[in-house]
């Protein structure tokens, strides 16, 4: 099953992945303090990512700054985006601190447009803030399954709606010439099961948005990537009722680290501009399903 184990201890928290050692750009380099000094990827780009307070978009976070893009943290979480802007500006990093719910759609854009006022510009959106709310069907809370659809659906839209001109004018007239954005869909996102109808069909349901939307961009150089990860050590599972946690304990295998994500991520994004990975579905070795 593609569920995570909940409930991290600190070693998946904001700052398990500040210290990522960055690709340099091959041939690259910049003068600085008189030294010669090799550029990285993503330097002189700013990176969006939703999320940001636990998880895979910390992780993702940490991995992007590393890469050398200046990265807005955007989350409800404000103690825990500060905590892991304070690691990354402590490696010499740029991070912006965005408290907000993108289940609302003023928030959502406001935090789109105060990273690209506040950090120059977008040439990355990392849709990855998410909910998976498990259980069966009948009886459900109803209020679970809005939930799944406000945030997977909705706040990934109202995301995606506000960065669209930024990223389109990132790739036309940006350093690198190309633009991001990675959605954070699921093995589930490919593979429904008993028991994660409403998630599934959130992950469904990005994974055709995504599709489409590469399609119309395709020519304009904005890339749109689908990422699936299967288990991964998260906060996720943590939020579903006791009962519901009981019943899919034992159901945890083997896990992957949420840095083991963000290093896809950061190698998606720092392809070359002629280069685009349009979907990667990433499972722990041992998953079967
Ligand atoms: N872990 C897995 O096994 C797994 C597998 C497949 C796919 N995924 C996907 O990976 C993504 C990240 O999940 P994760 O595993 O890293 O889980 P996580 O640790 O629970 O992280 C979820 C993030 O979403 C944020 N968030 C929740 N509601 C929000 C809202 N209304 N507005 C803004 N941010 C909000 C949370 O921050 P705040 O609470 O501070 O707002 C948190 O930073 C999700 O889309 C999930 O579906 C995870």
């Amino acid at each position: 099953m593609p569920l995570a184990a909940p409930g991290p201890g600190p070693a998946t928290g904001p700052l398990a992945r500040v210290a990522v050692v960055s690709e340099p750009v091959a041939g690259a380099t910049s003068e600085e303090s008189g030294e010669r000094r090799v550029k990285r990827a993503l330097e002189g780009t700013v990176a969006l990512v939703t999320g940001a307070s636990s998880g895979i978009g910390a992780a993702t976070a940490a991995t992007l700054a590393a890469h050398g893009a200046a990265v807005a943290l955007a989350a409800r979480r404000r103690d825990r985006l500060a905590e892991l802007a304070a690691g990354i500006t402590g490696q010499g990093g740029t991070a912006l601190v965005l408290e907000c719910d993108v289940t609302d759609q003023e928030q959502a854009a406001a935090a789109v447009d105060r990273t690209a006022t506040e950090l120059g510009r977008l040439d990355t959106l990392v849709n990855n803030a998410g909910l998976m709310l498990l259980g069966p069907a009948a009886g459900a809370p109803l209020a679970e399954w809005q939930q799944m659809v406000e945030l997977n659906v909705l706040g990934l839209l109202y995301c995606a709606h506000a960065a669209l001109p930024h990223l389109l004018r990132a790739a036309a007239d940006g350093p690198r010439q190309v633009a991001d954005m990675v959605n954070i869909s699921s093995v589930a996102g490919r593979f429904a099961r008993n028991g994660n109808g409403v998630y599934a069909l959130t992950k469904f349901g990005m994974g055709a948005f995504s599709e489409s939307l590469r399609q119309e961009l395709a020519g304009q150089y904005v890339r749109v990537s689908l990422v699936e990860p299967g288990a991964t050590a998260t906060e996720l599972a943590s939020h579903n009722r006791p009962e519901i946690l009981d019943s899919i304990r034992n159901q945890f295998g083997q896990t992957m680290a949420a840095a083991d994500i963000a290093d896809a991520i950061g190698y998606i994004v720092t392809r070359p501009r002629h280069v685009a990975v349009n979907e990667m579905l990433i499972r722990p070795t041992e998953q079967q399903r």
